[in-house]
């Protein structure tokens, strides 16, 4: 069983960005800028969008933080969206979710400009990812797409078993895997609550991606022998031997099925760092006009 070490590969492309920075300003370009919105005091959007910041000076980008309370209005959000979609400065830009429940999350996203949308949720994006048009694949499965390629891991013919369907991890996941591409032509199964007989399902995934928020959901027992599996869970489990009083559990076991697979990625330290890296990809992209061309 091999770990795929996310955080050491996040270390490697940030260090691939920042060269690539450092020649982009050396032809006279501009220095890449970043935004992030941050709204309300949820304490994982304030250490989520804390590792986006710090990432931007890792690499050389400029960034700008716009924080507000939760009880900011609809009109006061999508004014800063109007603001930062015709700063002619900033590159990209994204707005932490979950948002405060008032708050209209579909109406924020469909208002940032396809263009600056680093984040890869507009439906623009999406559709043109789909089609396998040059788009800004969404963090979480753009990070998974990087793992894949940069350990050699085969996809193509392979059967895949994606658990979860939200609009930001398991439907793009399964539309990346299984578009005509090097990194893509799976058959892919996409199992969500109503799926009857998930194990049986996973049991005959040679790649097993799981995102469904549910600690140590993935036992040994559901998982074939040899296949490499991904955890995109961050889940809080009450643990008083923990100085904070809880730990963080991926969707896998991961002392049970690290035993029976080719690969997998530890929870902490296997997706998440890579998240922030495929934004960084996505800022640069922008900046240098390779999705939409530059006016
Ligand atoms: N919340 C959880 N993941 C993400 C992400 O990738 N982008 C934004 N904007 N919010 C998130």
């Amino acid at each position: 069983m091999k770990i795929i070490d996310g955080k050491e590969l996040a270390k490697t492309i940030k260090g691939e960005i920042a060269e690539e920075v450092k020649a982009l300003i050396a032809q006279g370009g501009k220095t890449p800028h970043l935004a992030a919105v941050l709204i309300g005091d949820n304490p994982a959007s304030q250490v989520y969008v804390g590792n986006k910041v710090k990432s931007c000076e890792q690499v050389g980008f400029k960034s700008t933080l716009i924080q507000r309370g939760s009880d900011i209005t609809q009109e006061e959000v999508m004014e800063i969206v109007d603001r930062l979609n015709n700063d002619p400065d900033v590159d990209g830009f994204i707005v932490q979710l979950p948002l405060p429940g008032h708050l209209n999350e579909d109406e924020i996203t469909l208002a940032i400009d396809p263009r600056k949308d680093v984040d890869g949720f507009h439906p623009m994006n999406i559709g043109r990812m789909s089609q396998g048009l040059p788009s800004y694949l969404p963090a979480t499965p753009y990070g998974i797409m990087q793992m894949l390629e940069r350990y050699e891991i085969e996809t193509q013919g392979k059967e895949v078993v994606i658990l979860g369907r939200s609009n930001i991890v398991g439907t793009p996941m399964s539309i990346l895997l299984s578009r005509k591409a090097k990194i893509g032509n799976a058959t892919v199964q996409l199992c969500h609550s109503r799926t009857t007989d998930i194990p049986g399902h996973c049991r005959k995934a040679d790649i097993l991606i799981a995102a469904i928020g549910r600690a140590n959901f993935v036992t040994a027992d559901m998982v074939k022998e040899g296949a490499v599996v991904i955890d995109v869970g961050i889940n809080r489990v009450d643990d008083p031997s923990k100085k904070r009083g809880y730990r963080l559990d991926g969707d896998v076991h991961f002392e049970e099925v690290s035993k029976k697979c080719s690969y997998i990625t530890p929870v902490p330290g296997g997706v998440g760092p890579m998240t922030v890296c495929s934004l960084m990809m996505n800022t640069l992209k922008s900046c240098r006009g390779e999705v939409y061309a530059k006016n």
